[in-house]
């Protein structure tokens, strides 16, 4: 059996986290060992790397320094678990990778795209998705659900809507650029609605 990698990526507060722990119990429930993490994060160092990222107090991060922060909490994650576990032959899901670096700080603030796809393939290695699930919701429906549901605010909240709008639509044009490899999902509809369609996407595209 080979490893699958699956990401999930979309706007703050398009319900990522809601939707990947029952699409991880539907694909045990076939026989498949599933492993879920998330970015930035996922190993000891990677999660101390987060918190640098995160803190509030952190205010005069400079683009470029807050990318390297991104990559390399990302490349300890891919040579720590991810690619040990696709080589077991297990199913790994990531909420959020490196196409999260491509919409954030290539189309939302403004690095050089192309800087960023040479940096990606430093950082990882080369490995990419299988399959990239984009739950798209407009900037404005993230930002609420955010402000009014789960999660904290964090720093990265606090910029603009303008930020938003161009990481919604810097993710609709990275799906198009690669569309054997993304399937959008309207993630406006409810999340009984939304976790039905993933299920279908990923057993179309995956055969499970
Ligand atoms: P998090 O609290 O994990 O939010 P979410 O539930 O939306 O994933 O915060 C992650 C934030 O970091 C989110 O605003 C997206 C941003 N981010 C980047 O800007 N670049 C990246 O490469 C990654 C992985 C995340």
């Amino acid at each position: 059996m080979t490893g699958l990698f699956i990401t999930f990526e979309g706007p703050d507060g398009c319900g990522k986290s809601t939707q990947i722990a029952p699409l991880a119990d539907y694909l045990r429930s076939k026989g498949r060992t599933v492993y879920t993490t998330r970015e930035p994060g996922g190993t000891e160092i990677s999660d101390q790397v987060r918190k640098i990222i995160m803190a509030m107090k952190n205010t005069s991060m400079h683009p470029r320094t807050e990318l390297l922060l991104f990559l390399s909490a990302r490349a300890q994650l891919v040579e720590e678990v991810i690619r040990p576990r696709l080589a077991a032959g297990e199913i790994v899901i990531s909420d959020r990778y490196a196409d999260s670096t491509l919409a954030y700080q290539g189309y939302g603030h403004g690095v050089d795209r192309d800087v960023i796809r040479s940096l990606l393939a430093f950082a990882t290695g080369g490995l990419k998705p299988d399959l990239t699930l984009l739950l798209d919701v407009d900037a404005e429906t993230g930002l609420r659900r955010r402000q009014t549901g789960g999660g904290e605010w964090n720093r990265l909240d606090a910029y603009q809507l303008e930020f938003h709008r161009r990481v919604r639509d810097g993710y609709r044009e990275l799906a198009s650029l690669e569309p054997e490899r993304w399937v959008i999902v309207d993630a406006e509809q409810t999340p009984e609605m939304v976790q039905l369609a993933i299920r279908g996407i990923v057993t179309a595209r995956t055969g499970i």
